[in-house]
Order: C-alpha cells, then sequence, then structure tokens
C-alpha cells in the first residue's frame, strides 16, 4: 500500500531528470534539473484505487494529495455527431477556475504550501495566470503573476480580483524572461513554471482516469498544444491505464497547433508555416520545455496539424451554436479535427475526445468582436 508522509507527500515520490539521470527527493524543490537544466519529472508508484470525488479521487495516482479541493475535475463528457465521427466534448472549461489548469495548480500549489512557501510567482498568457490566483488566495499564499498587456482584460481582472500582483510585458516570451529576473532577486519566491512542471503534467492524467470511469474508449484524442503539458499528461494517462490492465490500448494523440507559432509541427513534419493564429493566445509557446517528449509521443502513435484564425472562428462559431461557451484557443483542437478529416495527413474516424479547455465567459468581449468582424 502506497503511504502518504505528513505534508501529504507519496513517500516513494522523487525528481528524476531523464536526460542527466539526476534524482531527489521532492522536500527541497527544482523547477528544472539542477545539474543540466532539463525538465524533471515526478516518479512514484501508482495504485488503481480511486476513492472520493474529482482530482482528489485519484490521489493513489499522484505524487501528491491535494490540501484542500475547490471543486477541479469531475468535468462532464458530452458527446456530438459530426459526419461519421462520434465527439466526445470533455468540458474541462467548466473547472473551478474555468480552465483544465486547475488539475495542476492544485497538486503544484498544494506542494508550494506544503513546503512553506508564501509568495508563487508565475509567467503566463492567462488562463494558468488566473487559475494559479485563485487557488493562492484559497491556500493563504500570495501570488506574482506576469503575462503580456495584451491578454485579455477579463483573465487580468480576475488575478487581481483573487488579490494577485500583475506585472504586464510586452510580450509572453517576455514574460518568460521576466520572471527569471525576479526569481534571481528573490529566491524565497515558488517559481511554479507551468511549462516546465512536472507536478502539472501529473494533474492532467485525470482527464483519461475520468474517461474511462465514464465508460468512453476513444479511438483518437485531439488536443491544443502551446507547452504540451496537457498532450503529454493526457498521454501519460492512458498509459497508466494501459499499464495498470484497465485499457487495450493507448488513443492515436492527435495535437493542433496555431500557424503563428508552431514548434511542434515544425519538429514533427520539418515544414514551416506562415499566417495568423493570433485568436488562440493561449498555444502561442515558442519554446516548449518538453518539445522532444511530445515529438515522440507522435511519432509513436499520433499526428500534428495546424489551423488559422479563419479555420478558428469557424469552429468558435460552431461549437457556440451548440452551446459550448469556450475561448478561441479551445476551438483550435476542432478545427484541427475538422481539417485533418479532409486530408490524407492522418486517418481518424470513429470514437474521438476533445477537452473543451478553457472558458469563454473569461474573455467574451474579445470572442464577440472577433466574431463580428469575421461574419
Ligand atoms: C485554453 C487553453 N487551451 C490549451 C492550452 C495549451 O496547454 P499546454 O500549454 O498544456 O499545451 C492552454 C495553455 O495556456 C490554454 O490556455
Amino acid at each position: 500500500m502506497r503511504l502518504l508522509n505528513e505534508k501529504g507527500f507519496n513517500e516513494m515520490t522523487r525528481f528524476l531528470c531523464r536526460k542527466c539521470r539526476y534524482t531527489s527527493s521532492i522536500d527541497k524543490y527544482f523547477w528544472k534539473c539542477p545539474k543540466c537544466g532539463h525538465p524533471l519529472d515526478l516518479v512514484y508508484d501508482i495504485e488503481w484505487t480511486p476513492k472520493g470525488r474529482g482530482v482528489l479521487r485519484y490521489t493513489s495516482l499522484l505524487p501528491i494529495k491535494p490540501l484542500k479541493t475547490l471543486g477541479e475535475g469531475n468535468t462532464p463528457t458530452v458527446g456530438e455527431e459530426f459526419n461519421s465521427v462520434k465527439i466526445y466534448f470533455k468540458l474541462e472549461y467548466l473547472n473551478p477556475s474555468g480552465s483544465f489548469k486547475d488539475r495542476g495548480t492544485v497538486i503544484a500549489l498544494s506542494y508550494a504550501r506544503q513546503l512553506g512557501y508564501n509568495r508563487v510567482l508565475e509567467d503566463t498568457s492567462g488562463n494558468t495566470g488566473v487559475s494559479i490566483a485563485l487557488y493562492a488566495v484559497a491556500y493563504g499564499l500570495k501570488a506574482t503573476i506576469v503575462m503580456p498587456s495584451y491578454a485579455p482584460e477579463g483573465k487580468k481582472k480576475l488575478i487581481r480580483l483573487f488579490n494577485g500582483e500583475i506585472i504586464e510585458t510586452p510580450t509572453r516570451s517576455d514574460a518568460a524572461k521576466k520572471v527569471i529576473e525576479i526569481l534571481k532577486e528573490k529566491p524565497s519566491y515558488f517559481y511554479v513554471a507551468h511549462t516546465w512542471s512536472p507536478f502539472y503534467v501529473e494533474g492532467y492524467k485525470t482527464i483519461a482516469y475520468e474517461l474511462y470511469e465514464d465508460d468512453i474508449y476513444v479511438d483518437a484524442v485531439i488536443a491544443p498544444i502551446g507547452s504540451g503539458g496537457l498532450f503529454i499528461g493526457l498521454y501519460r494517462g492512458f498509459k497508466d491505464l494501459m499499464e495498470l490492465g484497465l485499457i487495450k490500448d493507448i488513443p492515436l494523440m492527435v495535437g493542433v497547433q496555431g500557424v503563428s507559432v508552431a514548434p511542434v509541427y515544425s519538429a514533427v513534419t520539418g515544414k514551416s508555416v506562415s499566417g495568423d493564429s493570433s485568436l488562440a493566445d493561449g498555444v502561442m509557446v515558442a519554446n516548449p520545455p518538453r518539445l522532444n517528449e511530445i515529438v515522440s509521443i507522435i511519432r509513436e502513435n499520433g499526428c500534428i496539424t495546424v489551423v488559422d484564425n479563419v479555420d478558428i472562428v469557424e469552429a468558435l462559431k460552431w461549437l457556440l451554436s451548440k452551446g459550448y461557451i469556450v475561448e478561441p484557443t479551445s476551438a483550435i483542437a476542432l478545427a484541427g479535427l475538422w481539417k485533418l478529416l479532409n486530408s490524407k495527413e492522418c486517418s481518424i474516424g470513429g470514437k474521438v475526445l476533445i477537452p473543451l479547455t478553457g472558458s469563454g465567459l473569461k474573455m467574451f468581449n474579445e470572442i464577440y468582436n472577433a466574431i463580428l468582424i469575421r461574419s
């Protein structure tokens, strides 16, 4: 049986760098490998003994026990038909802060709190900042969020409502640089680093577990890729289920990026792309730290495509017409499915899972304008 220590950490959990094999206990935090700078993973034994609700239900499959739940996870899955494809939409935008990020934040901030940190620091395009500010206020932590000035106003206002401090930068890449400067001056801050963090990847695995418990088996998973944390988490969740003998195969793993910033697409296909996908601001990650892992998942059993603003608006309009209030970044997965159904790049059919990742309610002004301008 797995044992939890007094902090709620699985006693076996260790950091592991898969590049240089550095390993250490999780009693001291590193946001990346202290020896070679590669992203770290968490290794621990898992057991299939779900109990309770939401993310907390899967404590026996997680590195640490969430400290206090705000109701994250346990999202509904709703079926839709499109041509001959049965699409299962997992309504991740119904999480407490309106995005799937809460599944990772609940674990990362529980860990920060248990280690005795007072302030968390993060760079974000928006949703992770809202999620972190929300859990920080609930856990009695302070939050400093560094984000581009063009991020949706609704997201910035929510962060302020949760008492988060916001530092604005000209671009998303500047935000990533700025947090490193801040960290040098204030090493006592807990830098969440969600694009690197193994805690987020582990939290996202619970989406696959919930699907299994809902008795839904899909042929393919289609997900937006920014840093790729969601994509890797979904893959690892299905891999756990397979290793536990609960499912037979891992679904085809299909990634979708925007044409403006498509490092994974270029790495897999060797092609560069151009065009405008600025509406999908949540996936504009130019240098995903876990790029190699994403590429190897796709090469093993998956494919990737790219979409632009025209595709995104079409998919967003369709989703709204069916009653799903999501943000443009979420709509790229559906736009990607439509694109692949009309191409020979990847054979998709049967049953497909699309996580609807973020709520449109945090940026309905921007969505309203985008749709009006383009109709
Ligand atoms: C709504 C939404 N969907 C998808 C993603 C991409 O997630 P990841 O960075 O884990 O690939 C993001 C990232 O911010 C997002 O905000």
